[in-house]
């Protein structure tokens, strides 16, 4: 949402995510499942003196037209340098804008934190500019930012962030709305080792350039499990949306996605009471989600993974 707060400041925000089935097969055009969470960025753009973006608390800020020698800064002053370049083709007169930023969940931990931040960005800038951007202006200009971090985005984290919301997606169609039945109780936890979704996703393709017809078979399979899940969310059978979960979670594993650590924390989440559980995002590390039987359930699963040494948070989503 745009708002324009404070003097001569505009805000936005962008929301996390968690996907519940369905990743790096969206990718490839099959649907993904995913949820807006509350947590994600925020950002405040005023004018200054030159292009900048500072974010907390990574404690990083960048020029637009300062190269970085670090290549994760250079990234970011890469991406924030196209959306500069989209203002700047609007307006050739604009002045200068320095944008801070505050994330809300970690980076490198699946949760789409790089989308939230573009999407908070962007919503600040249309707010100090006093502009508002078309919801596909938005979202190409988000997308255009998550392909300096990502090189091939199916665009499910982009559109999560703009939105938030129980959703299935498909690359290059609009998010379709799922109304669920029951309130969800999500664990989201966090195995503390880095993930990159840009390795991940090229690992996929890899594997899916040496062996075409098997990958694509495995593709088919996430997409039926998809299905099934969308009909399980509607008709508010958490015990087979579980089973679906801990099924995607063996297909990932099998695409070499899940490391031990992951797989590690689904046994604790199970062996705690949870329905379900399966790393989500990119994989190789970052957060994994258990499903919980209800709002008390969630609770025993969240301490079991904290005792294991994981930051963990419960997610609660009302029909
Ligand atoms: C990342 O949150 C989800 C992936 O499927 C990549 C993408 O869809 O762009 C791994």
């Amino acid at each position: 949402m745009n708002t324009v707060g404070g003097v001569g400041q505009g805000h936005g925000q962008g929301h996390g995510k968690v996907i519940l089935l369905g990743e790096h097969s969206v990718v490839y055009g099959r649907p993904a499942i995913a949820l807006g969470i509350p947590r994600g960025c925020s950002a405040r753009a005023e004018f200054g003196s030159v292009d900048s973006l500072a974010v907390e608390p990574w404690g990083v800020r960048v020029e637009a037209e300062r190269p970085e020698a670090d290549s994760e800064r250079e990234l970011l002053r890469r991406a924030f340098a196209t959306l500069c370049e989209r203002y700047s083709a609007a307006d050739s007169a604009r002045q200068p804008l320095e944008v801070q930023a505050r994330m809300e969940i970690p980076g490198g931990a699946g949760l789409g934190g790089s989308a939230a931040l573009g999407v908070a960005i962007l919503r600040a800038i249309d707010a100090r500019l006093d502009r508002s951007s078309a919801p596909d202006e938005l979202l190409e200009a988000a997308l255009a930012w998550e392909r300096v971090f990502h090189g091939n985005p199916s665009g499910v984290d982009s559109a999560m962030a703009a939105r938030g919301g129980l959703a299935l997606y498909r690359r290059g169609e609009p998010l379709v709305t799922i109304h669920m039945r029951r309130a969800l109780q999500l664990v989201v936890a966090n195995s503390g080792e880095h993930g990159s979704t840009k390795l991940m996703v090229e690992s996929v393709a890899r594997q899916h350039a040496r062996d075409t017809p098997k990958t694509e078979q495995i593709f088919d399979a996430i997409a039926a499990l998809v299905a099934n899940a969308k009909s399980a969310l509607e008709t508010g059978d958490h015990p087979r949306l579980g089973q679906l979960m801990d099924m995607n979670q063996t297909v990932l594993n099998t695409l070499m996605l899940s490391t031990s650590t992951l797989e590690a924390m689904c046994k604790v989440a199970r062996g705690a009471g949870a329905l379900g559980a399966k790393l989500t995002g990119g994989g190789g590390g970052g957060c994994m989600i258990a499903l919980a039987r209800d709002g008390a359930s969630a609770q025993p699963i969240a301490r079991a993974l904290s005792e294991a040494g994981h930051e963990a948070f419960v997610v609660e989503v009302s029909p």
